[in-house]
């Protein structure tokens, strides 16, 4: 047999194969126990020791190189197979999961940009108050029956020397005091924030709810600037599609103070449904923040964002806005 033409043989063989079968048959072709090679090397154990060396040494080499063939062409077929994936371009895609603003979010967001709008600054003030800023400032004393309106989570402070006492601000009036304390007219601001009332819960009264306070002072304000502001602020929330109604009330710190409703057009027959609190800011609290006497008035407002959110997404039940139900929230 000639080694020679045995290599040869083997290497072109073995550069067509393009699979590990084939590659296996070659092997076991070419380095098997049957093949020619090893039966060689069985013929040279008759031969003398010295002929044995000679023809022994060159077939080795050549099952070195035949060997070394194999183990390069296996690892270069096993790493096609491994890196070939298939890629299906007409599958459709997964949709990615994100996230969205929740519609008290969205509701809040709408609305003081529609202040915005009008040249309102939006300015935010603390959920921790003080009995001073929330009641007192605004008129409302210790054992005043209006204080009932609002129903308080009171704090023990460890502050030494707290002089009033602290709580979880019931409204977002107190911001109004704190402005003008800061503040010389003319400004017009609305303060959106959560507010909380030591309430048992129902579909509509929630221990916790946001509210926009608005407060605007100039000279020579009167009712007439607070009716067309809100009413142009209501009709862009709604689209035009609500009635307004403006009703006299009370609040302390507000003279005159009155209410307002608003009605769906699309419901004409469902009833008036109260959206804020409002009035004339009393001249009380610009005698307490030390503006100059009958200089400026001004008109205050508190809107119920539940309330308009509720209204304008026909949600039946407050307590739906804090419970964590996607069902409820992938609505929006
Ligand atoms: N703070 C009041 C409340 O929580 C709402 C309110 C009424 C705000 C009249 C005002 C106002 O600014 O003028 O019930």
């Amino acid at each position: 047999m000639n080694l020679k033409v045995l290599e040869k043989q083997a290497q072109e063989e073995i550069y067509h194969i393009q699979s590990l079968k084939d590659l296996e048959n070659w092997r076991v072709k070419y380095l098997g126990r049957k093949s020619e090679l090893s039966l060689f090397f069985d013929s040279l154990k008759k031969l003398p020791l010295k002929q044995r060396k000679a023809k022994g040494s060159q077939a080795n080499e050549i099952r070195l190189i035949l060997t070394s063939l194999y183990q390069q062409k296996k690892k270069k077929l096993e790493s096609q197979t491994t890196t070939y994936h298939f890629f299906d371009i007409t599958r459709p895609g997964q949709k990615l999961s994100k996230g969205h603003l929740h519609p008290i979010t969205l509701v809040l967001n709408e609305i003081t940009r529609s202040f915005e709008k009008l040249g309102f600054e939006i300015i935010l003030g603390p959920e921790i108050e003080t009995e001073y800023y929330n009641f007192d400032a605004l008129r409302i004393p210790d054992n005043h029956p209006a204080r009932d309106m609002w129903d308080t989570f009171w704090l023990k402070s460890k502050i030494k020397n707290q002089k009033s006492k602290l709580l979880l601000r019931t409204h977002t009036s107190p911001m109004q005091i704190r402005y003008m304390e800061k503040h010389e007219p003319p400004f017009r601001i609305i303060v959106p924030g959560k507010c909380f009332r030591f309430e048992a819960t129902d579909n509509h009264h929630e221990f916790q709810f946001h509210q926009i306070e608005g407060l605007m002072v100039d000279d020579n304000i009167t009712l007439a600037n607070f009716k067309f502001i809100i009413e142009e602020v209501i009709k862009d929330i709604f689209k035009n599609q609500v009635e307004l109604r403006f009703r006299p009330s009370y609040f302390p710190f507000v003279s005159p103070g009155l209410e307002v409703d608003i009605k769906l057009k699309n419901k004409p027959k469902g009833q008036w449904l109260e959206i804020m609190g409002a009035g004339m800011v009393h001249p009380d609290l610009f005698e307490t923040v030390k503006y100059p006497k009958n200089m400026w008035q001004g008109f205050a407002f508190g809107l119920g964002v539940e309330r308009i959110a509720m209204i304008k997404y026909g949600i039946n039940d407050i307590r739906l806005f804090f419970n964590p139900d996607i069902r409820f929230l992938e609505q929006f």
